[in-house]
């Protein structure tokens, strides 16, 4: 069932994607050689309790940690671990919390120590993935309006769509409906609908989009063993530009015009 938040809730879900902003950018500014993964789940947790605030992925249907850290061939759901980061590895970050009842949802890709070009790129792409996705994500059109933005823009580089896994509704829980895949058709799908509460996720690989699940349960993996950027936000659909709710102020024509054009200084592609 696809719910229509009220001023009320979409003003608590306001505040839990400011303080994962807030969170996210904290743990990016960790991210060097040398530094763990646990690190920085220790780092989200206590950022995010001393708020007030719950890290709704810790004791999600088992899961043990506050972060997703996921490494190199990792696409999402990686455990955070006592391994030390290295120079070139591209490293996404996902988390989510609940403030005052209300879920926020958002992750982020870099690569650790700079210095790995290809990497580097897919990182950007997968961004811009996102922003086209999000110039999509007005009332009135559909679902397939953002996946097929998102896929068009990641096959013209020859990268994967990952497919096993969507972005979703959000609001009191975590995973709603609908699902909000990264790919589709333009014109096909739900119809979007000011007050809808959604993320856009964009896992983007640079080989073959086809995944495995290790032991573990969790860590999706590609299969090729090629590398998977992540990028991922909360957003409030309304009848114009919808508001990044886990990035406040920021708005989506600050980042890319209508052509679809990054803006110089947001983005790092032209
Ligand atoms: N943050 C993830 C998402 O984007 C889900 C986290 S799964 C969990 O949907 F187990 F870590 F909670
Ligand atoms: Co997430
Ligand atoms: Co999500």
């Amino acid at each position: 069932m696809i719910t229509i938040k009220n001023e009320t809730q979409i003003e608590k879900m306001r505040k839990a994607g400011a303080l994962l902003h807030e969170v996210l950018e904290a743990l990016r500014r960790e991210i060097e050689p040398g530094v763990t993964t646990l690190h920085l789940d220790q780092l989200a947790e206590k950022l995010i309790r001393d708020a007030g605030g719950i890290p709704s992925s810790k004791g999600y249907n088992g899961f043990p940690s506050s972060i997703c850290a996921s490494v190199d061939d990792q696409v999402v759901h990686g455990f955070p671990n006592k391994n030390k980061l290295r120079k070139g590895q591209l490293l996404s970050v996902d988390c989510t919390c609940i403030l005052d009842g209300w879920q926020s949802d958002s992750a982020f890709s870099v690569v650790v120590g700079g210095g790995n070009p290809q990497a580097q790129q897919l990182v950007e792409v997968t961004e811009k993935c996102f922003w086209l996705g999000a110039q999509q994500a007005v009332a009135g059109n559909r679902l397939g309006d953002i996946g097929h933005a998102v896929q068009a823009y990641a096959e013209s580089f020859g990268y994967g769509v990952i497919r096993d896994l969507c972005g979703h509704g959000i609001g009191t829980e975590m995973h709603e409906d609908p699902n909000v895949p990264n790919y589709g058709i333009a014109g096909r799908g739900v119809r979007l609908q000011a007050g809808m509460t959604i993320t856009i996720e964009p896992m983007i690989a640079m080989g073959t989009w086809k995944v495995y699940q290790e032991d573990d349960g969790w860590t999706i993996v590609t299969r090729d063993g090629r590398p998977c950027s992540h990028y991922e936000h909360t957003l409030l659909i309304t009848d114009g530009e919808p508001e990044l709710l886990s990035w406040p102020g920021m708005k989506v024509s600050q980042v890319i015009s209508p052509d679809g054009k990054m803006i110089s200084g947001q983005g790092v592609l032209k």
